[in-house]
């Protein structure tokens, strides 16, 4: 029976570069994805980026352009960086859509409708100066339980105490460094409580892994609390129907976003249409792929939204672990947070996908990537066991029988065990267990060549009482390779289809193993898959070193608020003069300085376009710190900083020395 499925993969944060992390996912859900369709299910996957929330304010603040301009420019790296892994979608969708508003407004007002939102006061410290409330991870400030200082607002590393940011002692805002005061404002609920009998057997009806609902029943053994599903202005997201300045918690409206891609992706296919998959007597199936870190979100809040929205709910959620590097968490400093991109700039994508593919289980530990295993089973098992069969017998083939395959098998029973192991592959696959599915093909592959190896048709060809059997025998090697093709197909999409140029065959099908391919006729072999050489791990590591710690999100300065007089030396502030001041094409508050500084000349990016028009500048005597670390931004690179006073936009006051100084001189 053909099964409609609908699939996706957690949406990535609009905020940061893809890395091998996520890929694990996107792999994984693409894997599965590939493995259903070639069985003749109907499946569609989507995915989107994750655009709204603070984090993609700030970040848009500091590259001074407009959150949707930051997201559109990050989307398209993100899909090009999966793409790059053979991970195909139907749609990449964004958060920031008509879509996702319209479905984000239906669900809270069908929730409304069922008494399931309330609003409440609540009390959050406030940056007064940044005009921000600010989430327990942007206040920092002593432990109330051990005293500990530059401690987060949630929980402290030193004794472990989890409290609420409001309790930090001498609290300050991580964004001004001010002292954050309490300052109350209304919050929308959902009422998470009314759920909780329904999540309850929820979770326990097969929708997750019998793990992961044992870490859920600790919340779901007692009665669940209302979810604050609002946030204050600024943000970046809807505004809640009804109000001016209250948005929805970016958690909100992201799995919405699901909803969003698949909308948006049946507006441009007639065959297809939303509530197939989404309509409350669905008959269609739903999952999402998503890691440990985020099973909360989807698998108790989202299917409360729903259900309480008079949508179906997932049929399941598939959760993975995370990915470590030789053992430890991905490190910067040791090159090991290797971003996607640079990944592409070394290795084959079908090398990590056939790695992630050995390790994977329906199980949520996580997975090691070690670095010299990885090149070791790509070499020997894909490359030495697998590939090998075809390349150490089509010439044979091709140069003797004009590339024809004889009409028999010449071991049946060999090639039973490969047709007879299409079944239990195939459950590995559906189930998840792509490690056992892979440990399956090899066995298969060891089979294959131990029979190879047996007959040796490179020695049968030069005798002429056993020439009649090279024909045979390595058109059985080529359709024992064609099995193991079919079943790697879902994990390496490219070279199956360079196996079915070489083959002349049409895409391959699960169900191609019922048929053989007797007297069929193949092309000449190619290669289809190179040898990675350990070096080329050596260079991606050292290429991850630099570039991902420029990238790395910027650590937050902990704990005491003063310097020393040595930190204070170590900044070079000098008099320049403004020669030039122009604005920047696509930077609405920026103006490219160009500073006499004694010496030399240099550029800076200063945000003080709304302060002042560029002619007033020019001749003025400024302030600017000279051994500023380059920036390269979009516009070009900024060398150094000048100083200015004020809150910002239009009240700037650009810091000016008495009458008398000259260019070059050192502040003091
Ligand atoms: N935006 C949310 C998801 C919203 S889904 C409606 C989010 N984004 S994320 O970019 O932080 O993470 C996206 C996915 O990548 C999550 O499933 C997360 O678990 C996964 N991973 C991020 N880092 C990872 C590893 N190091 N290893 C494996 N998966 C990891 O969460
Ligand atoms: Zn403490």
């Amino acid at each position: 029976m053909q099964r409609q499925i609908f699939v996706t993969s957690a949406l990535p944060n609009a905020n940061g570069p893809i890395h091998l992390g996520h890929m694990l996912e996107h792999i994984q859900t693409d894997i599965w994805v590939r493995f259903l369709r070639m069985q003749g299910h109907s499946v569609v996957y989507v995915c989107a980026d994750d655009a709204h929330g603070t984090a993609t304010m700030i970040k848009a603040e500091q590259e001074d352009v407009p959150p949707t301009e930051l997201v559109d420019a990050v989307r398209q790296q993100h899909l090009a960086d999966f793409n790059g892994f053979l991970v195909e979608y139907d749609n990449y969708h964004s958060t920031h859509s008509e879509e996702n508003r319209h479905y984000s407004e239906l669900i809270f007002a069908r929730l409304n409708e069922q008494g399931l939102i309330f609003t409440k006061n609540v009390e959050q410290l406030y940056d007064a100066e940044k005009g921000l409330f600010l989430a327990d991870r942007f206040v920092i400030g002593n432990c109330p339980k051990c005293q500990t200082e530059g401690q987060y607002g949630d929980n402290c590393e030193n004794c472990g105490a989890t409290y609420n940011a409001t309790e930090l002692g001498n609290p300050k805002s991580i964004y001004s460094g001010s002292a954050p005061e309490l300052r109350a404002s209304e919050h929308y609920f959902f009422d998470l409580g009314q759920s909780t009998d329904f999540l309850r057997d929820w979770t326990r009806s097969g929708t997750v892994q019998p793990e992961i609902a044992n870490k859920l029943s600790e919340w779901l053994d007692d009665e669940l609390r209302p979810w604050d599903i609002s946030r204050d202005a600024p943000y970046f997201g809807f505004t809640i129907p009804g109000t001016e300045d209250k948005y929805f918690y970016v958690w909100m409206d992201a799995p919405i976003g699901y909803m969003a891609s698949l909308q948006n992706l049946c507006d441009q296919r007639d065959d297809l249409n939303f509530d197939t998959f989404w309509a409350p007597d669905s008959s269609a199936e739903v999952h999402h792929f998503i890691g440990k870190d985020i099973v909360n979100f989807h698998a108790l809040f989202w299917p409360a939204v729903l259900s309480g929205a008079g949508f179906r709910t997932p049929s399941r959620i598939h959760t993975h672990g995370f990915v470590t590097v030789n053992g430890t968490k991905m490190s910067k400093s040791r090159g090991t947070f290797i971003l996607a991109k640079r990944y592409l700039e070394h290795l084959n994508p079908e090398y990590l996908r056939y790695y992630y593919a050995t390790k994977l289980s329906d199980s949520a530990d996580d997975l090691d990537i070690n670095l010299d295993d990885f090149v070791q089973r790509v070499n020997a098992d894909l490359v030495g066991k697998i590939i090998n069969i075809a390349s150490r017998t089509a010439g044979f083939l091709v140069k003797h029988f004009d590339g024809e395959l004889s009409s028999d098998l010449h071991d049946q029973p060999l090639m039973q065990q490969f047709t007879d192991a299409a079944d239990r592959i195939a459950d590995h696959f559906e189930r998840g267990n792509f490690g056992k599915a892979m440990r399956e093909i090899t066995a298969l592959a060891d089979l294959a060549n131990q029979y190879v190896a047996a007959h040796e048709p490179w020695n049968m060809i030069k005798d002429p009482d056993r020439k009649t059997d090279v024909q045979p025998v390595c058109s059985q090697a080529i359709q024992m390779f064609r099995a193991l093709m079919i079943f790697l197909k879902p994990i390496l999409p490219e070279t199956a289809r360079r196996a079915e140029e070489f083959l002349a065959v049409a895409p391959l099908q699960w169900a191609d193993l019922k048929n053989d391919l007797a007297g069929h006729r193949i092309n000449p072999f190619k290669p289809m898959l190179q040898r990675m050489e350990a070096k080329q791990v050596g260079q991606l590591v050292d290429a991850s070193e630099p570039e991902t710690a420029q990238e790395a999100k910027p650590e937050v300065a902990k704990a005491d608020p003063t310097i020393s007089i040595d930190d204070f030396n170590k900044i070079e502030l000098r008099v320049a003069r403004v020669i030039s001041a122009e604005p920047v094409e696509g930077a609405d508050k920026l103006l490219c300085l160009v500073l006499d500084v004694g010496d030399h000349q240099r550029q800076v990016f200063s945000g003080i376009k709304a302060a002042y028009s560029p002619e007033d500048l020019v001749g003025r005597l400024t302030v600017v710190v000279a051994n500023l670390a380059p920036r390269k931004m979009r516009f070009g690179v900024s060398e150094g900083m000048v100083l200015a006073a004020g809150p910002g936009e239009t009240d700037i006051f650009l810091l000016s020395p008495d009458s008398g100084a000259t260019p070059g001189m050192v502040v003091k």
